[in-house]
């Protein structure tokens, strides 16, 4: 079996290690946390640690009520600003670790004052060395170039992070349950995501599309599917694609749109019949026995990003097989992509 699906079908308990794993570190954390008056949460991270910071930035907002944005590590590396992260909470996200450009922005944050915090795979780690706390995802090394189980174990420990913060018990309970959801949802998928990713053998372009708190699961889907299968694919927030870009997308193109149960359900209902009396072609990801990729409810919105990035990955893995590339190699591709 090819590394990237025994890794993708090892979620379910590479979760569940997460969030045994991590619970005294948050524990530890939550408290700094209230011992220090934090007034912002800034995120700092690439690639995929990137879009699991995008579902942090909602997540922590809407559990904790503080404010949360993505930093731009290119102010220090390559302008050499000096930023003042007095009174936030600066949390790095990698699962190597080895990033200059998120480690740059951890040092700077540690030394204006922040309370410093690291999310990664790699114990030892440069990231681990210089934040103050760390949260370790237990996934297991990580083979395959194209990062699933990091991604969904780092969504766990925000997840469980928020509930602990904002001490919802209720979070923290139906969080305890998503590995089996995931489980539930594998199984469910077998074959569906197989013949979706044939009809797409000879697309071109494929887009993922998403709003709010699901917006991680687009751009986390369009970049699984690029770097796989070679596709040129783009991720829209539904807001910003109406804004204009809806007007680039021709007749027949693929869209992935993701609509799980919960608030932005009704309005992304609204782009799927826009986007259909285009020509477009619609591709549901949702709780309907009707879509074309089916998912579980997890009993609450706000975890549904956990299991909600499953058929993509499936997807991504079938559609690489069916082109017969290599899926556990993508070409140019390394592990480690260090930036500045
Ligand atoms: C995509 C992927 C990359 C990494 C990115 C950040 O599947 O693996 O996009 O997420 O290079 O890597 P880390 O998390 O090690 O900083």
């Amino acid at each position: 079996m090819s590394i990237l699906l025994s890794e993708i079908n090892e979620q379910p308990a590479a979760l569940e290690r997460a969030l045994t794993g991590s619970k005294d570190a948050i524990a530890e954390l939550v408290a700094a946390i209230k011992a220090r008056d934090v007034r912002y949460v800034i995120l700092a991270a690439r690639g995929t640690s990137d879009h699991a910071a995008t579902y942090a930035k909602y997540l922590l907002q809407l559990t904790v009520g503080i404010p949360c944005g993505l930093a731009a590590p290119s102010v220090h590396t390559l302008y050499e600003a000096n930023v003042n992260y007095k009174d936030a909470l600066v949390i790095g996200v990698s699962q190597s670790g080895a990033g200059d450009d998120i480690n740059e922005v951890m040092t700077q944050a540690r030394k204006s004052g922040a309370l410093t915090a690291a999310i990664t795979n790699t114990e030892g780690s440069k990231l681990s060395q210089i934040a103050e706390h760390v949260l370790f995802c237990h996934a297991g090394v990580e083979k395959a170039v194209a990062a699933t189980k990091t991604y969904t174990t780092t969504l766990g420990i925000f997840a469980k992070l928020a509930a602990r913060w904002a001490g919802n018990d209720e979070l923290a309970e139906t969080l305890g349950r998503v590995p089996d959801a995931m489980h539930k949802e594998l199984l469910g998928l077998e074959g569906k995501a197989q013949t979706v990713a044939h009809s797409l053998t000879h697309a071109e372009r494929i887009l993922a599309i998403a709003r709010g708190l699901h917006l991680c699961t687009a751009i986390e889907s369009s970049l699984k599917i690029a770097e796989t299968t070679h596709t040129t694919t783009q991720a829209f927030s539904s807001a910003d694609l109406l804004h204009g870009p809806i007007a680039s997308v021709p007749a027949n193109t693929p869209c992935l749109l993701l609509l799980p149960d919960g608030k932005t359900k009704p309005m992304m209902l609204e782009v799927a019949a826009k986007l259909a009396s285009r020509g477009a072609r619609v591709l549901t990801l949702a709780t309907d026995p009707d879509a074309a990729l089916p998912l579980t409810n997890t009993g609450t919105e706000l975890l549904a990003p956990l299991v909600d990035i499953l058929p993509a990955q499936l997807l991504a893995y079938h559609l690489t097989v069916a082109r017969g590339l290599d899926p556990d190699n993508p070409s140019g591709l390394t592990k480690v992509t260090v930036t500045r």
